[in-house]
């Protein structure tokens, strides 16, 4: 049972000063105080974001965009980040970084969420999540900013890199940016161009900005674009050689992209964000290792090809964490003892006091962090 009205959540922050001070002194643990806080309302938490779902809206086959609004404890981002999210599902805390496609005056943000078949975190969210929910929400991160300067603004999206490109287009627009902006989406067939009723009033709204779509399987209507990316897609970009360009999607689309800038050699910093993480690389034979956790006074045995994230939390610890993609660095760590091996690159590590990142670190040999 519901004893607070969420709509006194937010305002609940300040209240709490004392039973957080209870908690910094010693005098209590911050679960203990944060299960008598849940029985109150289920996003009532001392210091831990919990968001409710306001809105489900559907805004392609395969893509859902979730209107949330946080508890007091939410401190913002900005259009075009992303934002941790997580979920327990059969007793394993779960977590996804997802764009956030508007942060609204009233304090309320959405985010979209594409079906990933297969996958244990979306489909659930697509299927399950109900208004009324809650929902734990964690670090934002993410660095693509609308260009300053009046230039025009290309924007290169394949897939669900649409979500933090719309974010950023939304604001810009709200806030009368008035140079010319295109923006180019590639999907691979008609049902997956996200948001494509609102892009199309927003176009007819704002005499600036043009909206291309391109199929990658599916037939292209007469006079679209079509295919992959290439050069000859921007033939009708208006002020192609002063813009400012932006590009999120896959790595390879993203890889494709870097490459035609380069040899454009248009002005200013191209900004890029690839949601697939880089490739890593397996180590070849298996391995068991000793991973020790400082702090939590935890060993356990661990294998060499892993994340030391994944290993942790499969061993019921919570890393701080983000992008799970060696971009955010908040899942930054203190390596106390043994080697560890970057996933990415393959390079070994094994100073004492050196920052790793869990999340593309894996044990190499016997491993002891500040964790
Ligand atoms: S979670 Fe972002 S760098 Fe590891």
């Amino acid at each position: 049972m519901i004893l607070l009205p969420f709509a006194l959540v937010r305002g609940f922050a300040g209240v709490l000063r004392p039973l957080r001070m209870l908690v910094a002194q010693g005098w209590m643990r911050e679960s203990d105080a944060d299960a008598g806080l849940a029985l109150l309302h289920p996003a009532l938490r001392l210091n831990r974001v919990f968001a409710r779902v306001m809105q489900r809206q559907w805004v392609a086959d395969d893509m859902l965009e979730l209107t949330l609004r946080p508890n007091g404890n939410w401190r913002g981002a900005k259009s075009g980040q992303h934002v941790q999210l997580y979920l327990e599902r059969e007793g394993v805390r779960l977590s996804r970084s997802y764009s956030l496609t508007a942060v609204q005056a009233d304090g309320s943000l959405k985010i979209a969420i594409k079906q990933q078949p297969g996958g244990r975190v979306s489909p659930h969210l697509l299927e399950h999540l109900a208004v009324g929910d809650t929902l734990e929400l964690g670090p934002v991160h993410g660095d693509l900013t609308w260009p300053e300067a009046d230039h025009g603004v290309l924007l290169l999206a394949a897939g669900s890199g649409i979500t933090p490109l719309l974010g950023l287009l939304r604001t810009a627009l709200a806030q009368g940016f008035s140079a010319p902006i295109t923006l180019l989406h590639y999907v691979r067939e008609q049902g997956q161009r996200a948001f494509v009723a609102e892009l199309q009033t927003l176009q007819a709204q704002h005499s600036n900005l043009q909206v291309r779509w391109s199929l990658t399987t599916d037939t292209a209507e007469p006079g679209a674009i079509a295919g992959r990316f290439t050069a000859e897609h921007l033939s009708a970009v208006p002020q192609l050689s002063q813009s400012r360009v932006l590009a999120c999607g896959p790595a390879g689309f993203v890889g494709q992209v870097q490459q035609w800038w380069h040899a454009a050699e248009l002005p200013g910093a191209l900004q890029v964000e690839a949601f697939t993480p880089p490739a890593l690389i397996a180590d070849v034979s298996l391995r068991q290792v000793r991973l020790g956790f400082a702090r939590s006074h935890q060993q356990t045995t661990a294998d060499n090809q892993r994340s030391l994230l994944e290993q942790a939390e499969e061993h019921g610890l919570k890393p701080a964490h983000g992008c799970r993609q060696g971009i955010c660095a908040s899942c930054t760590c203190t390596l106390l003892s043994g080697t560890v091996r970057d996933l990415r690159s393959g390079a070994l590590f094994s100073e004492p006091g050196q920052s790793i990142r869990l999340c593309i670190s894996a044990p190499h040999a016997d491993v002891e962090i500040d964790l």
